[in-house]
């Protein structure tokens, strides 16, 4: 046995440098991977107390292949893969081709003469046979021989069954078949260890370059998307990660990514250095900073920032219309507009007086917005939400469009106040305008967005429902700016900290949810962190905005939070216990296609605004 014989030659070695050894004990790399004991059992090896392995071979493969199909394996922990490919010559490789199709023709042939019904498994055989022949001969393609030998571990004979029924079944699931090999472990074992010297040879099989590439075990990738920003190193291998999270199909399915960790894990840190990062990439950047943490960043990139104070007006007006991309091609989607105040006037309603807008409410409120627009000449036609405006300059006459002024809530109430059923709803609309306490949204649209970067601070919203209410405009703003076509072509972020603070209102978590949902068609990505994973468990639209980010970073969390994410999440037993002793900054960054262990590393010149 191989292992006998390293064991004996080192043995020699040592007599030879008994002196020397005396002197100064000396290690060499051997004793970095011999195993304290071995001996062999009919379907394990023992490698030391607690050290339990068993072998299995794949000895049916699926028709198909694709690249990561063995990825699902590494959802078991202490596990190895390890793939033997060796190239076969082309001459011999047409040879046995040839003989093969021949032998199914025959086969097949033979049969329907005895009368047979036409046998379709060996027509596919022959026909897959026929074509592989032809790549091989016109040098499109190679052949290899390839055995993937499977190794479990366990500290019992337990785990190791336990281990076992859940390899096949996840083998079940991709068409493979695994099987232990029985009275031949040892064989196995050392095949499967790095040494080029491979001594099992059961179930080889010849396979093309496609399929081979699929082979590759790859559970534990590098991440680098092409033209991607830096985030950090990969922890285990130390190589950069570059992510980008526009890169699309089939690395990414959608532009969305959700972070999680506990207080102080690091997620502030990671939205600033990716934000700054993106922003210099050319991005459109707007911040949803609940916590006064942004304000120094954006200065430093040149930004705005602005406040939402009760009683002063935020440069936001939920009448603002843009021209959106539409099934006919471009138009102002009044009809949308129309429906998102009307929710927002009954959502004021239910909180002031406990019932939502009633029926003719509803129909005088409608038609209320459509006269204000009306009246200003604003229609569906994206011609109508511009005036023409001359000038003279110098003596000189220039002409131009200028963008409208929209409606206001200040005007909208004072037409509610014109009919007897609506007279109410007026009055209690007084605290929304005339600089009242919820009069932020009354006034023309004034945030300047030739500012790539914008943050929005809603620290001084104290009350609840003011704090809603801003969340609630904010929001549908972000919307209905993002979703604009003049800015199709760009790459826009929207960033939200603490998202759970936004995620335990209905209605913002529903805004949250469309954007999340229908923001990778206008190229819109969202960036949300929050401390815990059950705060967006606990509502529909919450799971939603997760279940809609390809991407995620798990950053550290307490034990039983971390348990309750890798269940959610369906991490192995191993990345459970990694992400509860994760440093800060460190994390499990994954995408459906990607996982790895990274720290986020901010440089030096960048930590100046993305410390708190
Ligand atoms: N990538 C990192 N490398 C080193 N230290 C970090 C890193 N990320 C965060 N920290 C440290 O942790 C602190 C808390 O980070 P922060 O992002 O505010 O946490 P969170 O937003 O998750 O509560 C930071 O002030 C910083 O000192
Ligand atoms: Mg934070």
């Amino acid at each position: 046995m191989a292992i006998e014989n390293v064991k004996k030659k080192k043995k020699e070695k040592e007599v030879a440098q008994k002196d020397e050894r005396s002197f100064m004990p000396r290690r060499d790399i051997i004793d970095l991977f011999l195993p304290d004991a071995f001996e062999e059992g009919k379907d394990y090896v023992y490698t030391g107390p607690g050290k339990y392995a068993r072998v299995y071979v794949i000895d049916k493969y699926p028709r198909k292949m694709h690249v990561g199909i063995l990825n699902d394996l590494f959802e078991i922990d202490n596990i190895s893969v390890s793939t033997y490919i060796e190239n076969v010559p082309d001459a011999q490789v047409v040879k046995k081709l040839t003989s093969k199709l021949v032998s199914y023709q025959s086969n097949m042939y033979m049969k329907l003469k005895r009368g047979n019904m036409i046998d379709y498994g060996s027509q596919q055989a022959v026909a897959d046979l026929d074509a592989m022949r032809e790549a091989v001969q016109t040098n499109r393609d190679r052949m290899s021989y390839v055995q993937i030998l499977i190794t479990l571990w366990g500290k019992n004979m337990e785990e190791l069954d336990q281990k076992g029924e859940w390899l096949e079944d996840i083998c079940a699931r991709k068409g493979m078949r695994p099987r232990v090999c029985i009275y031949d472990q040892a064989k196995a074992y050392i095949t499967s260890l790095p040494y080029k010297n491979i001594k099992y040879m059961d179930n080889m099989r010849n396979a093309v370059t496609g399929v081979v590439a699929s082979l590759v075990p790859i559970g534990n990738t590098e991440m680098s998307h092409p033209g991607g920003i830096y985030l950090g190193n990969n922890l285990y291998t130390n190589s950069p990660v570059f992510f980008d999270s526009f890169i699309g199909p089939p690395l990414l399915t959608n532009p969305m990514m959700a972070i999680f960790g506990m207080a102080g894990a690091g997620k502030s840190v990671t939205m600033k250095t990716i934000a700054a990062r993106a922003a210099a990439s050319g991005e459109w950047i707007i911040i949803l900073d609940p916590e006064n943490e942004y304000e120094n960043l954006i200065k430093h990139l040149g930004g705005q920032y602005f406040e939402i104070k009760s009683g002063e007006f935020s440069g936001i007006n939920p009448f603002e219309l843009d021209i959106e991309d539409g099934d006919k091609g471009q138009e102002v989607n009044i009809y949308s507009k129309l429906s998102e105040i009307r929710e927002l006037i009954s959502m004021f309603c239910e909180k002031f007086r406990e019932e939502p807008l009633r029926g003719q409410e509803i129909s005088i409120v409608e038609e209320v917005i459509n006269t204000l627009y009306t009246r200003k000449g604003i229609t569906r036609d994206p011609e109508s939400l511009y005036r023409e405006v001359r000038e003279e300059l110098h003596g000189k006459f220039f002409t131009g469009k200028v963008k409208k002024e929209m409606p206001t809530l200040s005007e909208m109430r004072v037409e509610l106040n014109n009919y007897e059923p609506t007279k109410g709803l007026a009055e209690m609309m007084k605290i929304l305008v005339d600089g009242r306490s919820l009069s932020m949204f009354d006034g023309q649209t004034k945030i300047d967005l030739r500012k790539r970067i914008i943050g929005i601070n809603l620290k001084h919203l104290t009350d609840e429902f003011m704090k809603f209410f801003a969340v609630v405009n904010v929001m549908s703003w972000i919307w209905s700016r993002f979703s604009n076509w003049k800015f199709k072509a760009m790459h826009k972020r929207v960033i939200v900290d603490e998202g759970w603070l936004f995620a335990k209102y209905p209605h913002a978590a529903v805004f949250l949810e469309s954007i999340a949902r229908r923001g990778r068609k206008y190229r819109i990505s969202l960036l949300i962190a929050s401390q815990q994973v059950n705060e967006f468990l606990s509502s529909e639209s919450g799971k939603a905005v997760i279940n809609q980010c390809a991407t995620k970073f798990i950053m550290k969390q307490d034990a039983n939070v971390a348990r309750e994410v890798a269940q959610y999440l369906v991490l192995s037993e191993a990345c459970k216990e990694m992400i509860s002793s994760f440093g800060q900054g460190e994390g499990l960054l994954m995408t459906d296609t990607d996982l790895v262990v990274m720290k986020m590393i901010p440089f030096d010149f960048e930590w100046d605004y993305v410390t708190t």
